[in-house]
């Protein structure tokens, strides 16, 4: 075999430009540093700072133990309030500072991105708002925006429907025990399909084994985090469930969206949008929205995927978290009888849900203690800088190369004793009372910026319902468990109640029996 020769003077020549541009980009950005006054982060998670590999045993007992958000919180207890970790081959800042948060989702959005984000979500979602950056982003946020723009997003008719239907499901003898987290991510998969397709799928009208779509919704998810896990090593990692559950859902979708754009083909001509035809369409349907506002049918499909998990579990947590609450709390639920009574038995209006304050205060207080987001991340695309964390004192400001992820903590933000006072830990709705707690970028439920959850106010409707309706149906709930059971997290995409809701349910006198 002949050997190729290469002249040394060659190799030193590639050597030295090497040493060249990696010297001049040290200096470049000790100079940007400098020019900006920052100072080295300096608390780091990690004593061994190569591979990080020490901290990795305390993360795995804290996955089994489901305290993964609680060990988080007690490293900003011990490092403060800005410091970095490395595992494997990612290093990051972690941050529970309101005003590096702000930078990051506002004042210097352009500095970051999610590219990171993609592979994982692309084999389910596609390309859509949930999981671009840039142009792409922006088209996909200029497209769904004007779907959410009219206030009264929610349909109440169709959420009071579903309601009938958990209801039914819902047993009266003051014994039974029944798990609510359950019923509630059927009665939030149903609402969802019900908006985006303008047909639910009643999965609370179905027995267990019919459960398809949502199921195959479920099981895709989760491959979303494995190959999250995996990082670049997921290009050698095949599921084939994974891959039957994604085609699945897609194909699901797909139905609708061709009779989205039937609708709109027959609107376009002058026509009504096939709602002659048989039952009399609802006002809004997302994905004949969207129809009509584009051609395509690609983009469609995968902005649908994109709203269904922006918008599905997340509301179905905050659900399941905040009745996991209220179950420890009979005086709670006395409060929020006593508030609710105001609409005499009716079912609210739209206006009537936002002026019940208790109602909005106890929601607002579940998402504080258990952000149903509870962690986020931005990775920078350019060198930039970060207003605190650098220096002993941490007041510095700090350099953030490219590539670099800033991690944010929202379970262990909202629990800051200097922000929220010595019951920072607690339940207390009542915190939210006053009016005078104005927390702003220390409270983040919903992001910030301009990836601001385009969902919210439909979801805070359709949880105050829900809510409402329970209080009016219920004279209490309890938490089936003697031993108290405190929350502990079952961790996913979003963060819900381990083990469930589990209670029973005290029927009011005049409607039971
Ligand atoms: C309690 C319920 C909800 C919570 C706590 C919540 C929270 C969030 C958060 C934290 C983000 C930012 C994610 C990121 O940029 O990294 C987000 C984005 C988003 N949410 Fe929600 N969400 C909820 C319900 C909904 C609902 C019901 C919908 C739609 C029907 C929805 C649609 C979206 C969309 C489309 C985005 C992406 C926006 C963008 O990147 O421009 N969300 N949500
Ligand atoms: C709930 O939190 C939001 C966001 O901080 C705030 O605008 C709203 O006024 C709060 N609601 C109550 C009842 O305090």
């Amino acid at each position: 075999m002949a050997i190729m020769y290469i002249h040394p003077v060659f190799v030193y020549a590639i050597v030295v430009t090497l040493i060249f541009l990696s010297l001049r980009r040290f200096f470049t950005r000790r100079q940007f540093a400098l020019r900006h006054g920052c100072q080295p982060v300096a608390k780091s998670a990690n004593w061994e700072p190569f591979l990080g590999l020490d901290t990795i045993p305390g993360t795995i007992r804290a996955l089994r133990q489901h305290k993964i958000l609680e060990r988080a919180t007690e490293l900003f207890r011990i490092h403060g309030t800005t410091f970095t970790v490395k595992e494997l081959q990612r290093r990051a800042i972690v941050t529970i500072e309101p005003e590096n948060i702000k930078t990051i989702l506002s004042l210097k959005f352009k500095d970051y991105g999610i590219g990171h984000r993609l592979e994982p979500f692309r084999p389910l979602l596609g390309e859509g708002i949930f999981d671009t950056d840039g142009d792409h982003w922006s088209a996909s946020r200029a497209l769904i925006r004007p779907s959410f723009t009219r206030d009264q997003v929610a349909d109440l008719a169709c959420l009071e429907e579903l309601i009938q239907d958990l209801f039914a499901l819902l047993p009266r003898d003051g014994k039974t025990v029944v798990d609510l987290q359950e019923l509630f991510f059927r009665y939030t998969i149903d609402s969802a399909t019900d908006f985006l397709f303008g047909e639910s799928v009643g999965t609370l009208r179905k027995t267990g084994s019919e459960l398809g779509f949502a199921e195959a919704f479920h099981y895709a998810q989760k491959a979303v985090i494995v190959r999250g896990m995996l990082g670049r090593l997921s290009s050698f990692y095949r599921d084939r469930k994974a891959d039957e559950c994604n085609r699945m859902c897609r194909e699901f979708a797909q139905r609708f969206v061709d009779e989205a754009f039937n609708a709109a083909e027959i609107k376009k001509k002058g026509g009504h949008d096939g709602a002659g035809q048989g039952k009399p369409r609802r006002k809004h349907i997302f994905s004949h929205e969207l129809a009509w506002r584009t051609s395509d049918r690609r983009r469609v499909l995968d902005e649908v995927m994109n709203v269904l998990l922006a918008g599905r579990d997340t509301t179905a947590s905050l659900l399941s978290n905040l009745f996991f609450m209220l179950a420890k709390s009979p005086t709670i639920w006395e409060k929020l009888r006593r508030e609710v009574a105001s609409l005499e038995g009716r079912t609210p209006t739209y206006e009537e849900l936002r002026s019940l304050k208790y109602v909005q205060s106890c929601i607002n207080e579940s998402l504080r203690l258990h952000p149903v987001v509870p962690r986020n991340e931005r990775q920078a695309i350019r060198d930039t800088v970060l207003p605190l964390g650098g220096g002993p004192d941490g007041l510095s400001p700090v350099f953030v190369s490219k590539g670099t992820l800033v991690c944010y903590n929202l379970y262990a933000l909202h629990r800051r004793r200097d922000i929220y006072g010595a019951d920072a830990h607690e339940f207390h709705p009542e915190r939210w009372m006053t009016g005078k707690l104005r927390p702003r970028w220390a409270y983040l439920p919903f992001n910030g910026g301009p990836r601001v959850c385009i969902g919210q106010q439909y979801a805070l409707t359709e949880v105050g319902y829900v809510l409402v309706r329970m209080v009016q149906e219920f004279r209490g709930l309890r938490s089936s468990s003697e031993d108290g059971r405190e929350w502990e997290e079952s961790l996913a995409l979003t963060v819900c109640v381990n083990g469930g809701v589990q209670v029973v349910l005290l029927p009011d006198e005049g409607t039971s029996g």
